[in-house]
């Protein structure tokens, strides 16, 4: 098989030709055919495709064999190198850098690392060493701009899936690398990343990355963008602004990408009106207001649609410990009955949908006999992330407190408001204090009640039945719940 490296046509200068943008995997096949070649860093050429060209082990491939560049791979016969931690993870970083010099600079590093200099990266005194790190700096930092400042645009509905597109600039080659965290963030949605660096787009499956795009190339949006800047109006807080410090976490150059930039001359003029304003408020505030109707009032504005809501939600920080991301309602505005469980589980969590776990497969099951089906009905949760706390790599749930419950109260019935089913069942006493607003037993408030200002029912929460140790036990709450589910499918038919 031929190794990746193509010999140059002067004298000993082999010229490596990757991939553009962060060609990790043709790096290090170039590397390990270079070193089992015994090449010096002094005997490489570097360079970098332009976009959708050919790398040097393509072209190579291409013409010993006649294949077409598409199905040249880099493969090497080149043993794999066993290099020190520290270097793998400059090698991931550095490669996303912009400047040309990377790839000779990481190859010396490598180099010297398995000439007898084998903590050399661990040595930050070191010439290379320490540029290699500065380089490592500045793509992290632009990973981490990347993460907080793109901003989706709502394109409208496509084969039942929402549809989102983003600009963005960053200064490196990093979309692959912040990729995961679009996709464990939105997995729900469908979206796509343009930047002149290269595209990303998730389809709910699969990731896909594609060549550099333009500014043009962004289509029209969007309600999506109203509701974010109702958002940041309604969170800014004029006690606290600081135009120093909120010009260095978001640097100018950012600006013209956030939709909220144009909202901040503006919101600063304003800020000393709003303090004086706040203070007469809390002034005459006779108890303690619930934080996030707080926020909302004071900008005197509330969500205009279930997704500006959805966005509002999940741009809020979690309220309870643990909880990575919230994990919205599920189903169809409109639908007659929605359920209300107590809070997203782990695997909830991981997949950004409300029950899909044990309990929500238990769930699932009493539904079905109950004669319910999942896409017609609408499903949330009284809390909107998982609270756990960490034991090993195990995530153990924790009950949510009344305040818990109570601050997340807002968001319920504002949601249910925008679904407007006509039945609500509460899965589980911490729904149905969320619902209701007081502690209710399950076992004697269970059947139909009013819930709030809505026509409710109280039945067991599925993982309450899954608690049950003893057989018979579980076997008749199991029942109860169906025959529960049943009657409220009735009644919110009946409506
Ligand atoms: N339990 C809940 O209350 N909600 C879920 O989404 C999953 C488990």
């Amino acid at each position: 098989m031929s190794a990746p490296v193509a010999p140059a046509a002067t004298g000993d200068i082999r010229a490596v030709t990757l991939r553009f943008g962060a060609d990790l995997a043709g790096f290090r096949a170039a590397v390990r055919a270079l070193v089992a070649a015994q090449v010096p860093p002094a005997g490489v050429a570097w360079a970098m495709a332009a976009p959708g060209g050919r790398t040097s082990a393509e072209t190579e491939r291409a013409d010993l064999f006649g294949i077409p560049a598409a199905a040249a791979g880099t493969p090497t016969d080149a043993p794999a190198l066993s290099l020190p931690r520290a270097v793998a993870g400059l090698v991931d970083l550095v490669l996303c850098h912009r400047e040309p010099e990377r790839f000779a600079r990481l190859y010396t590093l490598i180099w010297r690392v398995l000439h007898g200099e084998r903590q050399l990266a661990d040595n930050p005194a070191d010439p290379l060493v320490h540029r290699l790190g500065l380089m490592a700096k500045a793509v992290r930092r632009d990973i981490h701009k990347m993460h907080a400042f793109v901003r989706f645009k709502a394109l409208g509905m496509e084969n039942g899936r929402e549809r989102f597109v983003a600009w963005f600039e960053p200064d490196h080659f990093i979309v692959e690398a912040v990729a995961p965290f679009f996709r464990k963030r939105f997995p729900a949605m469908d979206w796509a990343i343009l930047t002149p660096a290269g595209t990303v787009g998730w389809n709910g499956e699969h990731l896909a990355f594609g060549p550099p795009a333009g500014r043009p190339h962004l289509p029209e949006g969007d309600g999506f963008e109203e509701g974010w800047l109702a958002y940041y109006a309604s969170v800014f807080n004029p006690a606290r602004a600081n135009p120093t410090m909120m010009r260095a976490e978001m640097p100018k150059k950012y600006w013209p990408n956030l939709p909220e930039a144009r909202l901040i001359p503006g919101l600063l003029e304003g800020a000393p009106a709003r303090v004086a304003d706040m203070i007469a408020r809390e002034a005459s505030a006779p108890r303690k207001r619930d934080p996030v109707r707080a926020v909302a009032a004071m900008a005197h504005q509330a969500p205009a649609s279930l997704a500006e809501l959805n966005a509002l939600i999940s741009a809020t920080p979690a309220f309870v410990s643990g909880g990575t991301r919230a994990v919205l309602g599920e189903g169809p505005p409109g639908a007659v009955l929605a359920l209300v469980g107590e809070q997203p589980g782990d695997q909830e969590d991981v997949e950004g949908r409300p029950f899909v776990g044990p309990a929500g497969q238990l769930l699932m099951k009493a539904m079905a006999e109950a004669g319910l089906v999942r896409e017609a009905t609408y499903l949330t949760n009284a809390v909107k992330h998982f609270k756990f706390v960490q034991r090993g790599k195990r995530r153990l749930h924790q009950k949510p407190t009344g305040g818990e419950v109570k601050h997340y109260r807002w968001w319920l019935d504002a949601e249910l408001d925008f679904v407007k089913p006509r039945l609500v069942v509460a899965l589980g006493g911490t729904a149905a204090l969320a619902l209701s607003g007081e502690t209710l037993a399950v076992t004697r408030a269970r059947g139909p009640r009013p819930l709030g200002a809505r026509d409710g029912l109280v039945t067991y929460h599925p993982s309450y039945l899954l608690r049950l140790p003893d057989e018979t036990a579980r076997r008749e709450a199991y029942a109860a719940l169906v025959a529960d589910l049943t009657l409220a499918k009735t009644l919110a038919e009946a409506a």
